[in-house]
């Protein structure tokens, strides 16, 4: 096991993710849980962010106060399931610059072709933090991360609701500066790709396409 993975076990995230899972769990809820775990996900990988310190005045006297340092952060969203990530953590980080991007997997050659790229400019001096719930073959994350490298970001982290071993296992391999956030690391994909026990097409449940 790659060992840039931080899973976030903090027990509201894992109370919401069980109810993510439930087949019975209506897409209105499933959207719901999704935005508030989210924040929370929002919450762990900011933690290091570098701070600095300004003068700030109270309604009592003059002090000084920490402050975000550098460039306002990225967050990419890798579309569509990305986006049930990106709301909750625009939540905590409303200032957050915003990329999307696009790809598909041609069903011939399997590899994965992008349909749609935009980003923020200055991502190389910028943290980058790209989104998608699902982290099953690893395949588009990888391309992804490859492609937003190209635009410049040198900083990244990568953010998801759950990883298969599968997933960790080759972005670990293709992008070992990545550190990888999840809110659990399920047993395996299926020949289908899907994470197992997983909690189905992420991006079907979050828009109810099926
Ligand atoms: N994408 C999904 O939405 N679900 C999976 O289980 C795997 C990839």
């Amino acid at each position: 096991m790659a060992n840039n993975v931080t899973v976030v076990d903090h027990p509201l995230v894992q109370h919401k993710l069980a109810l993510m899972r439930r087949r019975e769990t209506t897409t209105a809820e499933f959207r719901t849980l999704l935005r508030e775990i989210s924040l929370l996900l929002a919450y762990e990988v900011t933690r290091d962010l570098p701070l600095t310190e300004v003068e700030i005045e109270t309604p009592l006297a003059k002090t000084k106060g920490p402050k975000l340092e550098g460039k306002k952060m990225v967050l990419i969203s890798i579309l569509r399931a990305g986006n049930g990530l990106l709301e909750g953590m625009l939540d905590l980080v409303p200032s957050a610059r915003v990329g999307h991007i696009g790809l598909y997997r041609d069903p011939e050659t399997l590899v994965a072709v992008e349909y749609y790229f935009k980003v923020p400019e200055g991502l190389e001096e910028r943290q980058v933090i790209v989104v998608d719930p699902m982290l099953a073959t690893g395949n588009s994350a990888a391309a992804a991360l490859s492609r937003i490298k190209d635009a410049g970001a040198r900083t990244i982290k990568y953010v998801c609701l759950l990883a298969a071993p599968e997933g960790i296992e080759a972005l670990g391999e293709a992008h070992p500066d990545v550190p990888i956030y999840t809110a659990a690391i399920d047993e395996r994909l299926n020949e289908h790709g899907y994470i197992v026990p997983g909690l189905g097409d992420a991006g079907d449940r979050l828009y109810g396409t099926k």
